[in-house]
């Protein structure tokens, strides 16, 4: 791991150069453009990083992280990933994905200011009014943060089908699934949700826009 500012570059030839023994054509290929079948929308922690926990390549992830992995619908950046990755790059899936011991999380259970980004959990706050009775129903810290952090990424997969973005794509009738996920700092492990959205058959009436109107 680099200790020091230096040893990003020290560790980035020695990466440079592990690629090219593997596959000489390696960065000549990226060169070309990318065509990655997932966009990953993750939290900004240093411990999930999208790649590396999905054994994947360069090129093979569209990634949008931020913190406590949110899909805020007045979110310009999130919407332009998501508007990029949908209508040019033509993503398949679209992946949120928590993790366990999320601090954004667990600072939306408490009561503690912690400056701006009180306002950015405010959002992790209504999914914690969503699902009081769920929650507040699990005695153990540990295990409501956890359960809280499952129902974070679900709201999230909801809102991305809300966007017109999703549901444009839908109407025009591409192949477009959102999943969510969480991933388990402390042992490594992905684990899909099984909330996979398909389709605005799945999703609540009042968020469905009518076919032909959504633009
Ligand atoms: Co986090």
């Amino acid at each position: 791991m680099p200790k020091s500012y230096q040893n990003l570059f020290e560790g980035n030839r020695n990466w440079v150069n592990a690629k090219l023994e593997s596959d000489p054509a390696f960065f000549e290929n990226l060169s070309k453009g990318q065509k990655p079948p997932f966009l990953w929308i993750g939290c900004s922690d240093s411990r999930v990083p999208a790649n590396e926990i999905t054994n994947t390549d360069p090129g093979e992830i569209f990634v949008h992280r931020n913190i406590a992995n949110m899909v805020v619908h007045t979110d310009m950046s999130m919407l332009s990933v998501l508007d990029y990755s949908v209508n040019v790059l033509e993503v398949r899936h679209v992946i949120v994905c928590g993790h366990y011991g999320c601090g954004g999380v667990i600072a939306a259970m408490g009561n503690k200011s912690v400056g701006i980004i009180d306002n950015w959990l405010r959002h992790i706050k209504d999914v914690y009014r969503f699902h009081r009775d769920e929650l507040d129903a699990i005695n153990d810290d540990k295990a409501r943060a956890d359960r809280f952090v499952e129902l974070n990424v679900i709201e999230q997969v909801y809102d991305l089908c809300k966007t017109s973005i999703v549901q444009n794509a839908w109407a025009n009738g591409r192949f477009l699934q959102v999943h969510g996920l969480v991933y388990d700092v402390a042992n490594g492990i992905l684990k899909d949700l099984h909330v996979t959205v398909s389709g605005d058959s799945e999703m609540e009436k009042i968020y469905v826009f009518d076919k032909g109107i959504v633009k």
